[in-house]
């Protein structure tokens, strides 16, 4: 039998050639490489992406007996639930099984923080359009999906609150405590500030639009046994969460995911509710159960990226220097908790972005709201406050007339003077976002180009371009210090090849990869020796979502402990073996030399298992020196900060609103690179991300808090004709990371998502050009045609008014 390793060699050579026959990518070496982290090692999926034989959930094989899961959702924001009439839906052709909360043996709650505050089917209240009430177990999908139109639901309405305005005018509760940040006395430095500005921001939020949708399948084994397959970020959260609603050990619960298609935060917590509803029907069913979620339903029941409404209010000087700060940063989280908490957290942990705050008061309000439950999204709220922080600066641009990057470079936090202090009382010990922003600067030639912009802008009256140069500064570690821990296993077999696993997911991000590059490297082995598996709970226990871009920083060290001490056990077998000192034993590609003797690795692996040296090893990895208390706002929750700068030129039609991305040049800090090519690839992913994000996704809900752009017909993520026309993406060069990560890395995931942020920069430059670059055109997010249309529109009868009243 052919097994998957052979395909993927045999079909190397083919899809090497195909792709430079149409030179896909220059930089990507696609010839096998040896030698581990800091090569560009093709993915290890690539071959199968490309070729569609990776499989992902609806693609495993179906078990006999398969049978088909379909929810019920409310056509409610907030009711009371006054009867459900299931009767025709029993009745309908296929149908098995209708689960109801009564169905639950165990807790009717997937809440991931414990709050108990998320019921997996709702009771006697929908809390919002779209909560799953009931779900349908039919022979198929389809008879599934078309039962669950034919329940009769009674409901007498509650009053909605569905955003910010509405919670902050109705005194909405809060999903989770309002965190404040000081530092100084923010109050009193910015009365005493020679200047002053005041406004108020949105920031839009954003469908994952993860490719594959929510999926899970459940196969119940013996004695209640019970194995999981789940598009899960995380499977020991979704194996904890089943546990809990079938009321049984966790021990009896598997979970298992080789691969995501696409997560993007979406899947760190709401993986779970499928997942519940798969193993619920398998265990009172005793067959085999599957739940794919049709891509409008996955819209209308998933929460977000939270959308934030940002109050501000700045004082500075006239050299542009910052002296205070306070903000308000509100947050539209949805009907329950989630991970509302720590996305607000860090939401005003990346509120300073790169900037040096003397004085500062920063708080959060989580606001509950009649709509789906907002939850981790690429950067985690992070995005957001920077977008608050960016804003600030673009205000002190237009009011004292710098040119917004000398504003940046002026107040970007020193290391090793009295400003390097954030406001949660950490220490920046390595800000070079200065140097970063000189550099790209530099490179791409901004300052030229910025005055070619005006000047062609005085000659063009409709179309205007713009260009802006932003930096991002992000925090690397989980907020909640018991996250920042990591497990792997490691098996090296008789034939010397090697079997390594470990508690991250890869959902197309290349952590799998980066792994294999860690033992590749430590035992000075080609890829094809060896194989990754599928993360599953039942092979590394109680790991933590893979989040937080922390993946590769965490698993990686994790890997490398197992790989060690495999390896310390070899060395010490090989010197008493070969009769050397140990420090004469060296894995090199061209196998294990001990003193003179050249011995290849699979021999001494076979020598090894013949003198019964184990051959496996768990690992086990802990951040140090992180810790945060919340109640005293201060410590040091981040182990580093991952830096890069983007700049963006746009043109923008100011008749139409539309606009173009036209040049994109970005210098980005990755470390000591685990793999130049898929970190670039990171890169350019998160800045099309980060930019679709604030120009063209847009959620709308009607007043009846359904949501109205719940398929890819309502909803526009960025094609490929939205790409920059031209994108040049580069690596910080030698970068490696001051503190012992992973072969000195920077995690990657998420930091670069904040590169989007230039485009909506430049687009506020161009349009600012309506009014001579007078004023701030405070353009909100996303800044759709419609959205720079109207901020087009206003800036012009400002303009008119200054020649009307002559105040030019
Ligand atoms: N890249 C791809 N292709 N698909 C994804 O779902 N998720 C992002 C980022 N890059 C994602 C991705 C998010 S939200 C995070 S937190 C990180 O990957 C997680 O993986 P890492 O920690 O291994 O970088
Ligand atoms: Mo990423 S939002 O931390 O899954």
């Amino acid at each position: 039998m052919a097994g998957p390793s052979t395909e993927v060699i045999d079909g190397t050579k083919a899809e090497t050639k195909a792709l430079d026959a149409r030179s896909v990518s220059q930089r990507i070496s696609l010839k096998p490489v040896r030698g581990g982290a800091s090569q560009s090692l093709r993915h290890e999926s690539g071959i199968l992406h490309v070729s569609g034989a990776a499989t992902y959930i609806d693609d495993l094989p179906e078990p006999k007996g398969l049978l088909h899961l379909a929810p019920g959702l409310s056509t409610r924001a907030h009711a009371r639930i006054l009867s459900i009439d299931l009767g025709a839906v029993r009745a309908a052709s296929g149908v098995v099984l209708v689960l109801t909360t009564k169905d639950i043996p165990g807790h009717n709650d997937v809440s991931p923080v414990g709050k108990h505050d998320e019921p997996l089917l709702a009771e006697d209240i929908v809390s919002y359009h779209g909560q799953m009430i009931f779900a349908v177990v039919a022979e198929t999908r389809a008879q599934a999906r078309a039962a669950v139109r034919l329940a009769k639901i009674g409901y007498e309405d509650l009053p909605a609150i569905l955003d910010v305005a509405q919670a902050r005018a109705a005194g909405s509760e809060v999903v989770w405590r309002s965190l404040t940040m000081s530092r100084g006395d923010a109050e009193s430095a910015l009365r005493k500030a020679p200047r002053r500005v005041s406004g108020s921001l949105s920031v839009g939020g954003q469908e994952h639009f993860y490719l594959e949708g929510q999926a899970a399948m459940a196969m119940p084994g013996e004695n209640r046994e019970m194995c999981v397959w789940s598009s899960t970020q995380h499977p020991t959260e979704t194996q904890l969460m089943i546990a809990h609603v079938l009321d049984c050990p966790s021990a009896l619960v598997t979970v298992e995911v080789r691969r995501m298609g696409g997560g993007f935060g979406g899947k760190e917590t709401q993986a779970n509710g499928p997942a519940c509803l798969a193993a619920l029907a398998a265990s009172i069913t005793g067959r085999a159960t599957k739940l794919r979620l049709d891509r409008d339903d996955d819209m209308t029941i998933t929460g977000k990226r939270h959308d934030f409404v940002i109050d501000y209010n700045v004082g500075f000087d006239d050299e542009g220097r910052i002296h205070a700060v306070d903000m308000v940063l509100a947050a539209r989280c949805g009907w329950s908790a989630d991970l509302s908490g720590p996305v607000t957290d860090r939401a005003l942990f990346h509120a300073d972005n790169a900037y040096y705050y003397p004085d500062v008061r920063l708080r959060s309000e989580p606001l509950k709201t009649n709509t789906q439950s907002n939850t981790a999204y690429r950067g985690f709220g992070g995005p957001q406050g920077i977008v608050g922080a960016e804003r600030l600066i673009e205000e002190i641009a237009y009011a004292t007339g710098f040119d917004p990057l000398d504003v940046r470079l002026c107040n970007t936090y020193e290391t090793g003077t009295d400003r390097d202090l954030t406001p949660y009382h950490m220490n920046v010990e390595d800000s070079i976002a200065a140097d970063i922003m000189k550099a790209l600067a530099e490179d791409c030639g901004y300052r030229k180009r910025r005055e070619d912009i005006r000047v062609f802008n005085t000659k063009s009256r409709f179309i205007k371009r713009g260009i802006a140069l932003t930096p991002v500064k992000f925090g690397i570690a989980f907020t909640a210090t018991h996250y920042n821990q990591a497990g792997a296993l490691v098996h090296v077999y008789t034939d010397g090849s090697v079997q390594v696993n470990h508690g991250g997911c890869e959902m197309g991000q290349g952590l799998h990869t980066k792994m294999v590059q860690v033992v590749m490297r430590e035992f000075a082995l080609e890829a094809d020796r060896v194989r990754i598996t599928a993360t599953n709970t039942g092979k590394v226990p109680n790991t933590s979502a893979t989040a937080a871009s922390s993946g590769a920083d965490l698993n990686g060290m994790a890997v490398l402990d197992a790989v060690i001490k495999i390896k310390t056990r070899l060395v010490t077998f090989a010197a008493e073996h070969w009769s050397v000192p140990e420090d004469h034993i060296a894995f090199t590609p061209e196998g294990v030399q001990a003193g003179e003797t050249l011995i290849p690795f699979s021999d001494l692996i076979k020598a090894a298992y013949f003198a019964r040296i184990s051959l496996s090893s768990n690992g086990f990895y802990k951040t140090p020196k992180i810790h945060w208390n919340p109640d005293t706002g201060r410590g040091r929750p981040f182990l580093y900060f991952a830096y890069g700068a983007a700049c963006s030129e746009v043109a923008v039609d100011t008749l139409t609103g539309e606009m173009c991305i036209e040049r994109v040049d970005i210098l980005h800090d990755a470390g000591q690179s685990l793999n130049p090519a898929i970190d670039i690839g990171q890169i350019e992913g998160a800045f099309v991300q980060g930019a679709g994000w604030l120009t063209t996704e847009e959620l709308v809900w009607d007043s009846a808090g359904r949501l109205r752009t719940h398929a890819p017909s309502t909803y526009k993520i960025p094609g490929c004709s939205d790409r920059p026309r031209i994108f040049n993406v580069r690596l910080l060069d030698n970068a490696p990371n001051q503190e012992e990560t992973i072969f000195r890395s920077k995690a990657v995931g998420e930091p670069p998502f904040v590169h989007g942020l230039s485009v909506l920069h430049a687009i506020s430059d161009a349009i600012a050009s309506l009014d001579d670059y007078r004023s701030c055109p405070r353009l909100d997010a996303p800044a759709t045609p419609e959205t720079i249309l109207r901020c087009a529109e206003h800036l012009r009868s400002i303009a008119a008014d200054r020649v009307a009243t002559g105040t030019t």
